[in-house]
């Protein structure tokens, strides 16, 4: 689906591309990208990056999806369009129709992209812990906001729930139900996973990434799996506070949630709809703890020049890992969520590191970049 609109362009402008001094590879790109017809097609075929210092040190070629070049910033711009699309084919929502969400994150700010563009309303449930500035974001996006009170999911009075009933309230509106609506992982199976395969030609060994709704995880690694008849393997990468790693770990047996995490988007609770058709695909979990994860966003913005968000951070720490157990000449690839934007306030923040404990995980050489008070 995406890419419908590419227009392949002559020889002519070949000549002209190369009169002028462009690269060769940079005209092939350009064609191949072309133009897309509006912002739903300029949705995904995200670069793959090679992080140069990380693969040196591993032996690897260590490879990031560039997924904060998404229009929306992140990730979630794919669930976000399935999501909708999906809604649309199955006759669920109709022109102006409303669709709403339960999120305080990522894929309530590519549904208001997504919904924008295609001439829907936007209700966003949230739970009111969040941030002013999430807020008053999604508001300027065009999206209507309910923070309210943040109670567990069985609770009826959960943001999920409210998102749900405020749907089935209204004439002509959906509740995409992100977490386990499963045209979230199909965004993966048609999106991500090709693109990966086709940008790694096939050379792919091992691909790793944290879960929220589990969607990319899932999706991806469904994917891959498949193409390469199982030979890729796939790596869950767990924050503290998610039960994923012991669940994985203890072949099922979901243990307590304990602890928390800086990492925003991910760390999960339970199986979800999304995760659970590729749980049992997934070969090993690592649990990544806050000081490697805020180590890495400072080590990515210096040796590599990225400025990624924890949840980036803490994928790259599990593609290091990853590579580091599989040993040299394989190649890992991991997700670069979003970008640090929404959280240099709080990253690059001398008092926030110290009320986390973290101030210490950041090492002498890189302190230059602790510029906030
Ligand atoms: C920053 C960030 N990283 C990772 C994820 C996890 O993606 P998924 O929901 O596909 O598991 C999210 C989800 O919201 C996110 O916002």
């Amino acid at each position: 689906m995406f890419r419908q609109g590419i227009r392949q362009f002559g020889t002519t402008a070949l000549r002209a591309a190369a009169a002028e001094g462009a690269t060769s590879y940079g005209v092939r790109v350009s064609q191949a990208q072309g133009v897309v017809n509006g912002l739903t097609e300029a949705i995904g075929n995200t670069p793959l990056i090679r992080l140069k210092k990380l693969s040196e040190q591993t032996g690897c070629n260590v490879l990031g999806k560039a997924e904060f070049q998404n229009p929306g910033g992140s990730v979630k711009d794919r669930a976000a369009l399935f999501v909708v699309k999906d809604a649309e084919e199955k006759g669920l929502i109709r022109p102006g129709g409303t669709v709403v969400e339960g999120t305080a994150g990522n894929t309530g700010i590519g549904l208001a992209h997504v919904c924008r563009s295609k001439g829907y309303k936007l209700v966003i449930y949230m739970p009111n812990t969040q941030s002013q500035g999430k807020i008053d974001l999604l508001r300027l996006l065009g999206a209507e906001v309910y923070p309210v009170p943040a109670v567990p999911f069985d609770n009826p009075q959960n943001y999920n729930h409210q998102a749900r009933r405020h749907a089935e309230a209204l004439e002509n509106a959906v509740w995409t139900n992100q977490f386990d609506n499963v045209a979230n992982r199909q965004a993966h199976v048609e999106t991500t996973g090709p693109e990966i395969w086709a940008q790694t030609a096939g050379k792919i060994d091992a691909f790793t990434c944290a879960t929220g709704t589990g969607g990319t995880l899932a999706g991806t690694t469904r994917y891959l799996k498949t193409v390469s008849d199982g030979r890729v393997k796939s790596i869950l990468a767990d924050p503290p506070g998610s039960v994923l790693h012991s669940y994985i770990e203890t072949c099922g047996k979901l243990m307590e949630r304990s602890g928390g995490s800086i990492t925003e988007g991910i760390g999960q609770g339970r199986v979800t709809d999304n995760l659970r058709p590729d749980i049992d695909l997934v070969d090993w979990s690592l649990s990544v703890s806050d000081e490697k994860t805020i180590e890495m966003v400072y080590r990515c913005l210096d040796e590599e020049g990225l400025y990624l968000g924890a949840s980036s951070a803490l994928n790259v720490v599990a593609a290091k890992e990853v590579a580091e157990k599989m040993g040299k000449g394989h190649t890992v690839v991991t997700m670069l969520c979003d970008g640090a934007y929404r959280y240099a306030d709080r990253l690059f923040s001398n008092s926030w590191l110290q009320s986390k404990n973290l101030r210490s995980s950041i090492p002498k050489h890189l302190e230059k970049y602790v510029v906030l008070p």
